[in-house]
């Protein structure tokens, strides 16, 4: 099989690669990613030499970096990870980049598997498309779309311009909504590698509000292996949420990983709350795991436990992500908060 991962050199889609290449011998990946601030050829290192691995820079929202590649190669499927995926810099710094990539991108990948005639197009989004719960429930499927902020508008615009594709050109579309992802490589501007990273530093821990927003956790390697089951398996046209059903307040998380790496709660320090911060995401999956037959293979202290070492062993990573942008951006966003 020979798959198209957009967005292959962030954090979850380094994860996809490796997995699709570690899993399958005869699986051929090109990557096409435009090496945003969260992309990052490091997190695919070791497999440069790979025959069966291709590289390539360029971005989805711009017909003259991708149509080549479409013309160049016969994919099996097409996997668009790439996306604008920070909510904090959506609120922070304007939505026009995450439009340009999440909503142009989308479009322009949908258009060329379409004149391509590509046998599948698989859609990577997210449970933040359905907005916040209350105290109760879980999302499920036929949840109303409903999102709260322009990160998650626009990936709520996306999830709609891949059901139109579907449902008026009949292509062969699925889409994932997946919970929040934790594990290696994860850029630390989100919780858990930040709150990781700024322990191992003795560094304040900052938690948005009361730290009783609730998120529900997955490793991203369980992540992986669920699109893998919508890829080959999924209906057509059919929207599919992957979740760890692990959903506890931010404030327990935090603790976790200070238990973790022994050092004191005294760290945590809490911040100005995000502007409509959404309260609580909890996944219901089981439509996955009835259609498709998917489990999660790890618990979240085997996940946590993996990512803790794994930044650990992987100093030099980090020290490279937060050299220079990484340290103005947390200026500007946690600088007086
Ligand atoms: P990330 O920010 O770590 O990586 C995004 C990647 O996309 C980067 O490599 C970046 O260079 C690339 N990219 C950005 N704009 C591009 C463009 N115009 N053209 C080509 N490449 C571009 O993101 P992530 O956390 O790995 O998320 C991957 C996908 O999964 C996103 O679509 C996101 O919405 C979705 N998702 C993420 C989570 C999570 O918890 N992180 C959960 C559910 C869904
Ligand atoms: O739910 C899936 C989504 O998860 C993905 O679609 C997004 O791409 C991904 O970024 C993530 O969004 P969140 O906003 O939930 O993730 P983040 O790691 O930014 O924040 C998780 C929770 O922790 C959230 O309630 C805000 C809080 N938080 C976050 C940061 C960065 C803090 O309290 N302090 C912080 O410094």
């Amino acid at each position: 099989m020979k798959v198209l991962v957009t967005g292959g050199a962030g954090f979850i889609g380094s994860n996809f690669v490796r997995y699709m290449l570690e899993t399958y011998p005869d699986a051929e990946v090109v990557n096409v990613d435009a090496l945003t601030y969260a992309g990052n050829l490091e997190n695919l290192a070791g497999l440069e030499d790979d025959k069966r691995y291709t590289f390539v820079r360029g971005d989805i929202s711009r017909m003259e970096d991708v149509r080549g590649v479409f013309d160049q190669h016969r994919f099996d499927a097409i996997l668009n990870f790439a996306a604008e995926s920070h909510v904090d810099r959506s609120l922070h710094f304007g939505a026009e980049a995450f439009i340009q990539t999440n909503v142009l991108g989308t479009q322009l990948l949908l258009d060329l598997t379409r004149q391509h005639e590509v046998p599948r197009y698989v859609q990577i989004s997210t449970d933040e498309v359905y907005g916040s719960l209350g105290d109760d429930g879980r999302f499920t499927e036929e949840t109303p779309i409903a999102p709260n902020n322009p990160y998650s508008a626009t990936k709520a615009g996306a999830d709609f311009l891949v059901r139109a594709a579907a449902h008026s050109h009949g292509l062969d579309a699925v889409i994932t909504r997946c919970s929040n992802n934790y594990g290696p490589y994860q850029f630390p501007e989100k919780l858990i590698p930040l709150m990781i990273a700024n322990a191992l530093e003795d560094k304040p821990l900052p938690v948005y509000g009361d730290g009783m927003h609730v998120r529900d956790w997955i490793f991203v390697r369980d992540h992986c292996s669920a699109i893998d089951a919508v890829l080959r398996k999924g209906r057509t046209g059919e929207a599919y949420n992957i979740g760890g059903m692990y959903d506890v307040p931010n404030i327990e998380i935090v603790k976790l990983i200070l238990k973790h790496l022994e050092k004191p709660e005294s760290l945590i320090t809490y911040v100005k709350d995000r502007p409509g911060h959404d309260r609580r995401y909890a996944m219901d999956n089981t439509k996955i795991r009835a259609e498709l037959g998917w489990e999660p293979a790890y618990t979240f202290e085997q996940g946590l436990k993996e990512t803790i070492n794994w930044y650990l062993a992987n100093g030099p990573w980090l020290e490279h992500v937060r050299s220079g942008q990484y340290r103005q951006y947390y200026e500007t966003l946690y600088a007086g908060r």
